[in-house]
């Protein structure tokens, strides 16, 4: 019994494959329509009509020693071309990678390896960053300028060649020997809550989102939020006056809201929705009266063992009294954080009292 029939019964009995006839019709079509063969797109850095010199562009007879024949060493050879010079029109990726928080372009690409295999498993080797590592300059083309890499997806997953961004940056942001952090750990798709970048979301309700540009269905990249703070400047998560290489602003410390401390976020979740309590009935008074950050309840990325990507930060949050600091959703916008936090110069400990009422300093809110 096979139930699964791929082609239809007439061409069966002829023998004949109708996908290879449809490509081929539809190359035929293009031909006619377009005399020059634009189905096969020339990477933008071996297009004739954009570089002239060819492949003498980047490489020449004996190269530069210990490179792959390389005119200069490093990421000198791009900043020809992507650099501050007069005339230059491919995207000043220079002044980028100088701004206050960047990849570490100019200091570490002289440790990339022409061949290296990535995540690193040597704790000791030193952390790099090179143009090459997230480009494939015989491979890219406009608009796809990370096409033609490797990729790995955490859990010691790789893949030949990268389909998702998220793939690019954790072959150096996930478990490899040598990174500061594990940012693989944070999107995990068994985490309770995540921002939806490797798969879709697990959230119940999320009324702030600004429909039309994102939903509960979405997925969003790493350099949706990691990017250039210049938006008419070149795209990626090159450089930014915002660290750690943010889009937009989005401040950690105390301080009174405005559209541009939190605007990270306001680009994707509705700031009136927020600050009118839609979801989370004590949003306002948190984020307007107390001026607390959003980073003292969430994190940007996800939550191993919280909903809502919960995750107190450690400046202003402590256990309460009885030891407890933890999260319990209830009735959705009513949720017990049973802790003490401290702010502005006052004590607020979240605890159940007595009569297991949920009270901040003996004040119990009806309707918790
Ligand atoms: C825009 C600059 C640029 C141009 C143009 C360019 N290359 Fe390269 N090529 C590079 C860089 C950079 C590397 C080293 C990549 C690395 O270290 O990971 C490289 C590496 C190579 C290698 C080593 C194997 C590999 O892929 O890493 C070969 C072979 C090569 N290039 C051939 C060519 C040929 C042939 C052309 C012309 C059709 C060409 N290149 C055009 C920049 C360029
Ligand atoms: C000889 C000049 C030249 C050199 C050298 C050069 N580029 Fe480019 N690059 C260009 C031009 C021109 C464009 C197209 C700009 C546009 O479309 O507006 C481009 C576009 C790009 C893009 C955008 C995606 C794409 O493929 O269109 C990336 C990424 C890029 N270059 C990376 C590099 C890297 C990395 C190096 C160093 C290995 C490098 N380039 C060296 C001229 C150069
Ligand atoms: C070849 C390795 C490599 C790749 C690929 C890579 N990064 Fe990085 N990244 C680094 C290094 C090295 C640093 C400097 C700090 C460190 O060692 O983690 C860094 C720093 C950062 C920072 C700033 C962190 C801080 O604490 O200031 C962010 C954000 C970041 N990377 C995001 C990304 C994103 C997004 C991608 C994918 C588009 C990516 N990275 C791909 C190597 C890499
Ligand atoms: C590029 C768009 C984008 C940005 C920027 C963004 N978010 Fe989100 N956020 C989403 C999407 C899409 C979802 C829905 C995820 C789902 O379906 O589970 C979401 C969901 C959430 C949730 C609910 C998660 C859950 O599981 O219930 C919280 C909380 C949240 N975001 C907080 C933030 C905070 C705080 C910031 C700023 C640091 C921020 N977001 C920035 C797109 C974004
Ligand atoms: C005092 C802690 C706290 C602060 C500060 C805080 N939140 Fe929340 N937030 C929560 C809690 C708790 C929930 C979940 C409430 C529930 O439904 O049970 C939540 C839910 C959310 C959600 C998901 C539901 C929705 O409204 O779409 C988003 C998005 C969100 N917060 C964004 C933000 C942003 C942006 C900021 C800063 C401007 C912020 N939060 C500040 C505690 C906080
Ligand atoms: C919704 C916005 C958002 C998305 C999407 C996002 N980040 Fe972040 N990321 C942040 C913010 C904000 C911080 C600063 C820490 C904080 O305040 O929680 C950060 C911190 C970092 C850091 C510094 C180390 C750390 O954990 O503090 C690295 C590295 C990083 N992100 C890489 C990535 C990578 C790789 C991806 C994609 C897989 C990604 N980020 C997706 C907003 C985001
Ligand atoms: C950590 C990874 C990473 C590193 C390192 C990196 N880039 Fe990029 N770059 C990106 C990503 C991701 C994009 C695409 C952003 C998009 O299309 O949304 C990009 C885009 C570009 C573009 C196109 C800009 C535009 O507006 O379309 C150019 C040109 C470029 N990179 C050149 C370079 C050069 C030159 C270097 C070295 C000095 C470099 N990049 C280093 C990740 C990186």
């Amino acid at each position: 019994m096979g139930p699964v029939k791929f082609r239809n019964r007439a061409s069966v009995r002829r023998g004949e494959r109708p996908l290879a006839r449809l490509l081929c019709a539809a190359c035929v079509s293009l031909v006619i329509i377009f005399p020059v063969p634009v189905a096969l797109a020339v990477p933008t850095h071996l297009d004739s009509t954009k570089l002239k010199q060819g492949c003498r562009a980047c490489h020449k007879g004996h190269g530069q020693k210990g490179t792959m024949l390389l005119t200069k060493t490093r990421d000198d050879l791009c900043f020809d071309c992507h650099g501050t010079k007069a005339g230059n029109r491919a995207g000043d990726i220079y002044s980028v990678v100088t701004k206050k928080s960047n990849h570490p372009v100019i200091q570490t690409s002289r440790f990339h390896v022409s061949g290296e295999v990535l995540p690193d498993d040597y704790a000791l080797r030193q952390r790099h960053a090179s143009c090459f590592d997230c480009h494939n300059v015989h491979i890219s083309e406009k608009g796809k300028a990370m096409k033609g890499l490797t990729g790995y997806r955490g859990n010691h997953v790789k893949v030949k060649q990268a389909t998702y961004e998220y793939e690019v940056c954790f072959k150096c942001h996930a478990d490899s020997s040598n990174a500061p952090v594990d940012v693989s750990q944070d999107f995990d798709v068994s985490n309770v809550s995540f921002h939806p970048v490797e798969s879709f979301g697990k959230s119940t309700l999320v009324p702030s989102l600004r429909h039309g540009r994102f939903s509960a269905g979405s997925l969003i990249t790493c350099s949706d939020c990691h990017g250039n703070d210049d938006r008419s400047g070149p795209k990626g998560p090159h450089g930014s006056i915002y660290a750690p290489i943010l889009k937009f602003q989005y401040d950690n410390d105390l301080g009174p809201e405005s559209p541009e401390r939190y605007k990270l976020c306001y680009e994707c979740h509705d700031r009136t929705s927020i600050l009118s309590d839609q979801s989370f009935k004590a949003h306002k008074s948190h984020i307007i009266y107390n001026r607390i950050s959003c980073s003292q309840c969430h994190s940007a990325h996800g939550s191993r063992t919280n909903p809502f990507l919960i995750s107190f930060g450690s400046t202003f949050v402590f256990p309460n009294s009885r030891g407890e600091l933890l999260f319990t959703a209830g009735t959705p916008g009513t949720p017990k954080c049973l802790l003490t936090c401290h702010v502005n110069g006052l004590l607020y400990e979240h605890k159940l009292n007595a009569k297991l009422l949920y009270c901040v300093n003996s004040k119990c809110p009806p309707n918790w």
